[in-house]
Order: C-alpha cells, then structure tokens, then sequence
C-alpha cells in the first residue's frame, strides 16, 4: 500500500480510489495474509441494499493482528495496559504473549461449546482480557458482541437475546475512578430475562466475590488452566460476522449493526496508518472505551493490525485529578493521542497546572471523535496540549461506517479548525439539498450522504435486513444517508453540524429520545414525555425531558419525583441516558394528527423563545404557553 505523504499523494491516490476504486483496494488488501484470495473485489448494490467486498477470499483476522507479527515482533508491546489506580504497575504484554492469551482464551470458550457463528456477549471493563477476549472470538469464527459496561441490565438483557448469545463473559467488577461497579450483578439482573444464556464465565478483577450460580456461572481463571495454548486460526470467509455492535436508533430498540471480517480488517488498518501516519514503534492511545465502535476498530483490530502499540486504559480521566489523561501520556511516552470533544472540554475546566505539570513532549499527533468539535475546545487541545506543534485529526465517522470516513491526513492535509477536513481516499461523500437532489457546487449545505461502497460499512442490522434498508438507504435512493448535516466550503473541506434525525449525542454517546421517553414513562406517575438535546458545555448536548403526568405533582414534591425518573432511566437504558433537565408540564405541544412538535420543543430547551415559529396548526397552542412559562433555564 502508497502511505500518502504530501497533498499531492492524496489527491492521486483519491483520484485513483474514485476511478478505479477495486484496484485500489485491491492493492491495499495484497498487503494482508489470506487463506484464499479474492476472486472479485466488489459486489454491490445501494437499493437492495447489499455490499460485498472481497468475494470468495477467505482469512482469519487474528492471523494478521498477531500470527503475522511474530517473526518480527514477538517481543514488542503489543497492548500497554494502564490500570484504573496510578500507583498500580502499568502491563506491557507483548505480541508474543498476546497471541498466547487469545489462543488460551478460544480454547476456553471452545472448550465451553463455542462454534464458528455463534454470538458471544462480552459486557466487561477495560482490561486486558477483554481484548483477549474479542480476539479469541475472532480466532474461532464466533461472533462477539460487546456490551458497553456502563449499560443497564435492562439493557444487556435486549442485547443478549436480540443476539441470541448463549454464552456471556463478563467480570466480577470493574473499578471506575473511586467506584466499583458490581458487574456480575447486573449480569444475574439481566440473565432472568435470557433463557438461552448456558453459560458465564467470569474474570476477577475487583475480588469482590459475587455468587457463582452453579453449572452456569465459572471463574475464568480455573477454565482457563484446563486448556493448552496452541489454537489454529479458524477460516472465516469474508464476508462472515466478524461482530455485531449496538447503536442507539431514532426510533425503536437500538440495532445491532453487523460488521463483516475482510472489509473492516482492510480498512480500519488502512485508516488508522493513514489518518494519524503511525510510524513504527510510536505509543498510540486512544481513550474510548471498548465496548464503543471506536475502542473496536481504533483500539483493538486496526492498530494491532498494524503491529502498534496500543494503550489500553482502565481508569477515567478525573480520578484521582484531573491530570490523570497528561500524567499517563507522560509514563508512557505516548505518541497519539485520541479522544473525545466531550473529555477536551471538562479536561479544559480544570486549572492548566495539571497539564503544565507533566512532560508531554512525546506527543505527535492528536485525533478527536465523536461530534463536533466546537473551535474554541479544538484551539485548546492544539495549543496546551499539542503546544501548537501537533495536528489535531478530527474523525468523523460512525458505527456503520466501521472506520474513519473525513477526516484530516497528519502532516499532510492543511487544518481548518472544527472541520473535518477531506474525504479519506475510497470514500465518496455527497450533500444532498432538503428537495434530495445532490448539490455538486461548493459551498453547500445540507444532508451528509455516501455514493460508494467502502469495504468497512455495516452490511446490515442483525435480524432486520428492512430496517437496515429504511433507516439508512430510503431517504435518499441509492445512497447511504448519515443522519448527519453538513458544510461544505469552497475548497471541498467538511464541517459536520450534528444530526438531523432524533438522535443526540450526550458525553459522545449516541442517545435515541425515543429509546428514553419510553424509559421516562415507565415511571408509574408518568403518562406521557418527550425528549430533546440542548447544548450543554461540557457534555456537548443535554438531555431535556418534558413530562406530562397522570396529575401535575406539586411544587414541593416534584424534584423527588425528578430523581425518581433519573433512576428510572439509569435503571431501564444506563445512568448515561439519565435527563439534565426535567420539566412538568400539562400537556405537549401536538398537530391536529397527533404529532408532537419537536421543533418547539427543541426552541424552548435551547432557551430561545423569542420566536418559535409557525403554532397555528397545534391542536392547543396555550400549551406552549404554559411551557414556555415553566422552561427550566
Ligand atoms: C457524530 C462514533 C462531528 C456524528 C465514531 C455521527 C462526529 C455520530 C464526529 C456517530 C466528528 C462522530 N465530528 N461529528 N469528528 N465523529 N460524530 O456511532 O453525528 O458513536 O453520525 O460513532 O457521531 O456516532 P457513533
């Protein structure tokens, strides 16, 4: 494969992924081990819809973020791991014991009946068996699905039998800063509601020694002392599952986006060299968590992919200060550092003493994902942290892309702050007008779509193909649509402008408002609750729920009632779904045919009432009024 070193590189090599897109990737993937080749590049068709890359070509992705390395670098560090409390001992496991740990741990799950296709649910926390974890998967063909460890077991037990997992691992607890949280509890809570679940296998972490339910509960470190170290690499055919990760929808349950083995091994090791220029033996860091797309293909398969050296970190950056992010790029002499608008922004809250306090002269190279990064956050990661040297690589991309999609190439793209930037080569964004027509001039402005295939996209929704096809290739025919808005200017660089659809993204973290109304009016005194984002500093957007109950609660008694909702929602979605703001109202502002209007909605939570716009078609417009009266600033 070309790395693409200067402006010139890219734009022949962006020329060349649009006209002659299969060579292209051809010549990319010759780079990786096969156990057969391909016998066509592409199949695809967006109506359908239906994407296939690499037909016929058969691999084992772990073949080639491990088996492949060995020769040069069994003793490098493949994972530095970072636990959750500084003064203990940081691990640095090498490619060579990494390997070891992920055959041990498929000879485990084998051992446990695990096959090729079946769905593994792994709701675990940041430590280093979980990434052996989804290898191990990988490496005999089963087909992970990582559960955020922050979710609920309401939550887990949708994702368990959306699946149909039969198996779950998991750990006793996982520490978070000061806290532990009680894992395995929230899987006994869960597993009530999964009849299919045989088994649970159990690493220790926090010593806490929660009850073992016998003949389906074992500890994972007895399991794995029955088993050797020699598993051969099953062969997946390209298009196999490779895993199936959960994203909130706008309407309905979240939808389990299936990603497939070739394609996304191709390109979140294509992306990651690219976008950040990772050379040999640099630190690279990225600091979502696993259970997140980002901690899936920046974390753990493109990077190792790569043969780098990723750090994994278990800890959260405000515990035990706020120096924690600066303290550990210190200790480890990181190179690239990755992370979210949401962390830049309270990181930046926090007095500059614990950046100044440490060396952070390794640092090369700074990547943001997640939402838009606003300027102000962006020109303060470039100049405290990056000390005006670093580039910030702003990604934007998604679950179903799978990888990054625009984004800035380090060193050779020229910055526009808050932007970010220019289609990565292979891929083909568009921006269509509000009439769906493609608006081919610059600047523009409107809905962020794709023409072409690129060989990371999700294939389908596990379980509902149709979904798949109406949520993401039925507002515009014969393009995938983002859900995202856009900018873009006059020398073709984007700024996206957040989501057009009803999701909001809360800390980075994508949020259906349906998925919470439904939440809010499980409470037992809730009839009735609409949800919508407003900025918020820190968290990017705030969740503001409106609620309407079975009678108005009395002043007094309302904030108790609000805290009893929070916890409903923390208990049904996670304690990330949880409302900033919860106002009582009587009723909502709803059309003659019953819709709610959100954009009002929208308008008060933002603040701005001055002018809401057209009403005349509410079915009662005194309950605008009454809201505007009552909205909670
Ligand atoms: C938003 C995370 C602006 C966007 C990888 C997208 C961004 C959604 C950026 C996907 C960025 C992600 N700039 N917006 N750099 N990165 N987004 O599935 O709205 O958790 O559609 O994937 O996050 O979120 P997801």
């Amino acid at each position: 494969m070309k790395i693409i070193q200067s402006l010139t590189d890219y734009h022949n090599e962006y020329r060349r992924s649009v006209e002659q897109p299969e060579i292209f990737w051809a010549d990319i993937a010759g780079d990786f081990v096969w156990k057969t080749k391909w016998s066509k590049v592409l199949e695809w068709d967006f109506h359908k819809p239906e994407v296939k890359w690499f037909i016929d070509a058969k691999l084992n992705i772990t073949e080639n973020c491990l088996d492949r390395h060995l020769p040069q670098r069994a003793n490098q560090t493949a994972i530095i791991w970072e636990p959750n409390n500084p003064r203990d001992e940081a691990r640095h496991i090498t490619y060579a014991e990494l390997h070891r740990e992920v055959c041990r741990v498929a000879n485990m799950l084998k051992a446990h009946g695990v096959k090729k296709g079946d769905r593994v649910c792994i709701y675990m926390p940041m430590i280093p068996e979980t990434a052996y974890a989804m290898l191990a998967c990988a490496r005999i063909g089963a087909v992970h699905s990582v559960v955020f460890a922050g979710f609920s077991a309401g939550s887990l037990t949708d994702r368990i039998n959306d699946a149909g997992c039969n198996i779950v691992l998991t750990a006793d607890g996982a520490y978070r800063g000061d806290k532990i949280i009680n894992l395995k509890g929230i899987v006994d809570e869960a597993l009530q509601k999964c009849p299919d679940v045989k088994t649970v296998l159990m690493a220790e972490r926090t010593g806490t020694k929660p009850p073992m339910q016998a003949g389906r509960d074992y500890y994972w470190n007895d399991e794995l002392k029955k088993v050797n170290e020699i598993c051969p690499a099953e062969e997946t055919d390209a298009e196999d599952l490779l895993f199936i990760l959960y994203t909130s929808g706008s309407t309905g349950k979240p939808k389990g986006m299936v990603h497939t083995c070739a394609g996304y091994m191709v390109y979140t090791n294509y992306t990651f060299r690219t976008a950040f220029q990772y050379r040999e033996g640099e630190v690279y860091w990225c600091t979502a968590d696993v259970g997140w797309i980002t901690g899936h293909s920046y974390i753990i398969y493109g990077p190792l992919s790569a043969g780098a050296t990723t750090l994994m970190f278990e800890g959260v950056p405000s515990w035990p200060d706020w120096g924690r992010f600066w303290q550990v790029v210190e200790r480890h002499r990181v190179n690239i550092f990755y992370t979210a608008p949401t962390a830049i922004r309270s990181l930046q809250q926090a007095p500059l003493e614990f950046v100044r306090r440490h060396d952070l002269s390794s640092l090369r190279v700074l990547g943001s994902v997640g939402e838009p990064i606003n300027e102000e956050a962006w020109q303060w990661y470039h100049k405290n942290i990056g000390k005006g040297k670093c580039p910030v690589v702003d990604t934007w991309w998604q679950t179903e892309t799978g990888g990054f999609m625009i984004s800035p190439i380090s060193d050779v793209l020229p910055l526009k702050p808050a932007h970010a930037g220019l289609p990565l080569p292979g891929v083909q964004p568009a921006v269509m007008d509000e009439q769906g027509k493609e608006i081919t001039t610059s600047p523009a402005e409107g809905r962020l779509v794709i023409k072409y295939p690129w060989p990371s996209m999700a294939r389908t929704i596990y379980g509902n193909h149709q979904r798949f096809k109406e949520t993401y290739f039925s507002t515009f025919p014969g393009y995938y649509f983002t859900g995202d808005g856009c900018r873009r200017d006059s020398d073709g660089y984007y700024r996206i402008t957040g989501r057009v659809d009803d999701i909001i993204i809360v800390s980075g973290h994508n949020l259906g408002t349906a998925e919470i109304e439904s939440a809010i009016t499980e409470h037992s005194s809730v009839c009735e609750a609409a949800v919508v984002g407003y900025p918020h500093d820190i968290k990017g957007q705030g969740i503001y729920a409106f609620v309407v109950g079975y009678t108005m609660p009395p002043e007094l008694e309302q904030e108790k009632l609000r805290q009893e909702i929070r916890d409903t929602v923390a208990r049904i979605i996670g304690p990330i779904a949880k409302p900033d703001k919860i106002q009582f109202v009587s009723g909502l502002p709803k059309t003659r045919s019953g819709k709610i209007m959100r954009r009002i909605l929208r308008k008060v939570a933002e603040g701005d009432t001055s002018n809401l716009g057209d009403t005349t078609t509410l079915l009662d417009p005194n309950v605008v009024e009454e809201i505007k009266r009552g909205a909670i600033g």
